[in-house]
């Protein structure tokens, strides 16, 4: 235990900690244990009945959970090939790619990239502003990886809810980790994209296709593992993907074979549905976010917001008496300034956290360390929990929906949080295991799936479209209709 220094630290620990978890989880205080299977079982059951009405034709417009069909029909086959542009915006950075897909050697390679930053101003700038620094960035590493006289199909990561019309036409729904461009919202992303492309008026590119990070996660690792079917984002924001049955997605015609769901799983509980697991802290990051009474899930969860909770719940302590001796420093009564990086770097040893109290100008002593370190684990730990309530519903979803008894699937992963965190990948794998004990689950992480998996998603796209073409073509063949029947 890294929080635990000496057999009387340890005893104090525990009862800050049961102190901690209590005002966590006031409103529940008839359980003893806040996080109970039960708990997490009553979650996950809450979010089943939400996947369905985002499914729903009807009641979808009014569903907090958005279940966003994404016009990926298939996960790759191994067969693809080719070299695509890649664009990557809504984590952390803003990124370009070039990118190769070879078939003999079943690889994706990363042939070249670069990082451009977008400053704080622009994230809440206007949308043109945004788009041009955009198609500038694109162009300007066009010419120095003299790929400008090609014309090459390019891969869109933009991590944020999108109602997909087709693969190349996609309505920003709103803004979330905080962008907040204006005259975005209700447009469709790629053509603001080709606009600002156009008024370059410097390069061309060919056919776009649109992700969402979490498809690409589960493309870029279903190059390698065909059985990967979920894609799942602990990063900046949160959110997960799953191949779903046609016949049950409402709102898109036919019956035959599945498309990827972009559930939009940050958005639970803005019904009201979480209120009772709510902290007076989820509260006040809600409150001062810069999108009220939305992604109210993410908000209990995800980079963008863990370090500010711990931060409330320090200073909460520190008011109480039961801190630093009561004195909060600036750095502390400054919101954003306990970095979210701050609770992986704590929870991996004692030494880190009294680094870290120290340049927060905290007068600390040896308990103010170790309950400080209890305080991340609370909070990471429940994120990770709620994560894997919320991933065992997909999983159990997938499991009925094929009539299995058990399942054996394969989830791709990204994001800094699953994979910085010292314990988090642990605790979440090991309570979806008890949430989903019918499934056997490996997790993937994801090398590069926002660059990667787009590149793979416009490769899948082009071998289906090369794929009916083929089909159109050889219509009326009898040869061709033998051969069908006996591959079927
Ligand atoms: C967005 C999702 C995205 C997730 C992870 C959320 O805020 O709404 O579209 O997948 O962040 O990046």
């Amino acid at each position: 235990d890294p929080c635990a220094t000496s057999p009387e630290v340890s005893a104090f620990n525990l009862r800050i900690s049961c102190e901690i978890s209590f005002k966590l989880f006031h409103k529940r205080s008839n359980e003893t244990d806040p996080l109970s299977p039960e708990t997490l079982q009553e979650v996950s059951a809450r979010l089943r009945k939400d996947l369905l009405r985002g499914l729903g034709k009807h009641s979808h417009h009014k569903a907090p959970v958005k279940m966003l069909p994404t016009f990926v029909r298939a996960t790759p086959d191994g067969t693809e090939k080719g070299d695509f542009l890649a664009l990557d915006l809504g984590g952390t950075n803003f990124r370009v790619l070039h990118v190769r897909v070879e078939e003999e050697a079943q690889k994706v390679l990363k042939m070249d990239s670069q990082i451009c930053a977008i400053p704080q101003e622009m994230m809440l700038g206007t949308g043109e502003q945004l788009f041009d620094h955009i198609a500038t960035c694109l162009g300007d590493f066009l010419e120095s990886h003299n790929l400008k006289c090609q014309t090459l199909p390019l891969g869109f990561t933009f991590s944020f809810p999108c109602e997909q019309l087709e693969i190349d036409k996609s309505i920003l729904i709103r803004w979330t980790k905080g962008f907040n461009c204006s005259g975005v919202e209700g447009k469709d992303v790629v053509q603001l994209l080709k606009e600002a492309i156009q008024r370059t008026g410097d390069y061309h590119i060919g056919s776009v296709a649109m992700v969402n990070d979490t498809v690409g996660t589960m493309m870029s690792c279903g190059y390698k593992d065909q059985s990967c079917e979920i894609g799942m984002i602990i990063g900046t924001g949160t959110n997960a993907c799953y191949m779903e049955e046609i016949k049950n997605v409402k709102r898109i015609e036919g019956e035959d074979g599945r498309m990827c769901i972009n559930t939009e799983w940050g958005g639970f509980g803005d019904d009201g549905s979480l209120d009772d697991i709510l902290t007076e802290f989820d509260v006040e990051v809600d409150k001062t976010s810069i999108n009220p009474g939305v992604h109210i899930f993410e908000k209990m969860i995800s980079g963008m917001y863990l370090g500010e909770i711990v931060r409330l719940v320090l200073v909460k302590m520190t008011k109480d008496k039961l801190l630093f001796k009561g004195q909060i420093s600036e750095a502390l009564g400054t919101s954003g300034r306990f970095e979210t990086k701050f609770i992986s770097e704590i929870e991996d040893g004692l030494e880190n956290a009294k680094k870290i109290l120290t340049e927060l100008g905290l007068d600390w002593g040896l308990v103010d360390a170790s309950v400080v370190c209890l305080v991340c684990d609370t909070i990471s730990s429940r994120s990770a929990y709620l994560c894997a309530a919320a991933l065992a519903t997909l999983v159990n979803r997938i499991r009925n929906n094929r009539k299995l008894d058990h399942l054996k699937t394969t989830v791709g992963v990204d994001g800094t949080v699953y994979r910085k965190h010292p314990t988090f990948s642990s605790k979440l794998q090991k309570a979806v295991r008890l949430l989903a004990p019918q499934c056997d689950i490996t997790f993937l992480v994801s090398e590069d799936g926002s660059g990667k998996g787009a590149a793979m998603v416009t490769a899948v796209a082009q071998r289906l479209a090369h794929q009916s073409r083929l089909l159109e073509e050889s219509d009326g063949e009898d040869d061709d209709d033998e051969e069908e029947e006996e591959g079927q």
